[in-house]
């Protein structure tokens, strides 16, 4: 719950992305966040009242000359009862209205009116977005401290047309809104190096060994390190899952190279090894296609042990100061995780039962215990991003971060 106890100002203005809002709406609230949503009279030519009104479970306010709003709430307190006011989208003629200070409907006036932080996602026809108007407005509107995201790249929804223009998605905006309305950032200032993800091993140029990993826990640790205020490098293994935002991801298929970007990411303050690193490669891998032996014994695979990465970076002579490992353990949970924290060298071990039917390998929960020189801590059974988010604060505790 990011933004729990958060109040959101949502102004809707009239373009076709008007009905992405409505996804956007639910996934404030589902953060913990209060949405209020303003509509413009070209947004209800998009999507109606009342299904805003349904997601939002308030009030839809739309006019300025409304008897009835003006004694409940009024368009003054409207636009200072909120911790930030959001325009998704904000279309060519908001914008215009804005720079200028225009108020001739609620949502201008309470643009106008407003002491509190704004972000605007802009959405609109790529040649309007290139327009020199439109440019123009843009310029003046960031030089008033106008938080802005997008517009992106793509394939207009109304038009077919490519360039920039669509409006920029419900996540990367909520993920945009958690940033302005976080408070000072623990980590802020220190670099975290991350693994995630299976690695796969050649056994010819078609063939590989690989595990169950999904990166989902790697990959969430990353952005949750990030959303702490760290620089982190995210060393992935191949997964399928897209890149977090906020990170600098590195991609790799095999355990060697897996190694070498993580070294090459040193120094760094934080060392989080999540990824399932495959303990053997093939000895030699085949230069071609390994072929059928009619009447032949199958082919013998020579295995190899892998580098452990994160032994080598637990004792490395530019160890970052706080070294966290997994444990995928199908026994003995807690005793061989304290072994490893040993043999690693590292400061925790977050030890998790990958048993089959557990479902974690794959799956989006996990239940971890945290093993470290101060004892053990057991989590109950979470999401993955829930186990990373607190993860990344257990970290900021440890490490007394510098903050901002
Ligand atoms: N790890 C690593 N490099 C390897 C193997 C593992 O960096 N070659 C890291 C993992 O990212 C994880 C931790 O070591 O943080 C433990 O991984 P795990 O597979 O549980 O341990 P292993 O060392 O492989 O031990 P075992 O397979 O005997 O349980």
């Amino acid at each position: 719950m990011t933004l729990a106890g958060k109040r959101i100002l949502l102004v809707i203005a009239g373009g076709i992305a008007a009905y992405k809002s409505l996804d956007l709406i639910r996934r404030l609230r589902e953060r913990g966040a209060e949405v209020r949503p303003i509509m413009t009279r070209g947004a209800q030519e998009f999507v109606t009242p009342l299904a805003v009104g349904a997601l939002s479970a308030s009030h839809v306010y739309t006019e300025l000359f409304s008897r009835e709003d003006e004694q409940d709430v009024g368009h003054i307190r409207l636009a200072r009862e909120c911790d930030l006011v959001l325009v998704a989208p904000a279309t060519a003629d908001l914008m215009a209205k804005m720079a200028n200070g225009l108020a001739d409907d609620l949502a201008s006036t309470v643009l106008l009116a407003t002491d509190r932080p704004v972000l605007i996602a802009p959405a609109m026809n790529p040649k309007m977005w290139v327009h020199p108007a439109t440019q123009r407005n843009f310029a003046l509107l960031q030089r008033d401290r106008i938080n802005a995201i997008g517009p992106m790249e793509g394939e207009m929804a109304e038009s077919g047309e490519r360039g920039r223009g669509r409006m920029a998605e419900p996540l990367e905006i909520v993920a945009r809104v958690e940033d302005l309305l976080s408070g000072p950032k623990p980590l802020a200032g220190l670099k975290a190096v991350v693994t995630s993800g299976p690695t796969h091993e050649p056994i010819d140029p078609v063939r590989y060994i690989a595990n169950r990993s999904s990166g989902k826990q790697g990959h969430a640790i990353a952005a949750a390190l990030a959303r702490l205020g760290a620089d982190v490098t995210l060393v992935s293994g191949p997964v399928t899952i897209p890149d977090p935002a906020g990170v600098q991801t590195r991609h790799v298929e095999r355990a060697e190279e897996m190694r070498d970007a993580v070294l090459s990411a040193l120094p760094a303050d934080i060392a989080v090894m999540v990824a399932a690193v495959a303990d053997w490669r093939v000895a030699t891998s085949a230069g071609q296609k390994i072929k059928k032996q009619p009447g032949e014994a199958p082919p013998p695979l020579q295995l190899a042990e892998n580098p452990d990465i994160l032994k080598t970076v637990g004792h490395h002579s530019e160890r970052p100061r706080l070294v966290v490992g997994f444990a995928a353990e199908t026994e003995n949970v807690e005793e061989n995780g304290r072994a490893k924290l040993e043999r690693k060298g590292a400061d925790l071990i977050v030890a998790n039962d990958v048993s089959p039917e557990t479902g974690v390998m794959g799956g989006d929960r996990n239940r971890v215990r945290l093993i470290s020189r101060g004892g053990v801590e057991a989590w109950p059974d979470l999401s993955k991003d829930d186990v990373a988010e607190r993860l990344a604060l257990w970290i900021a505790t440890q490490i007394g971060g510098t903050g901002t």
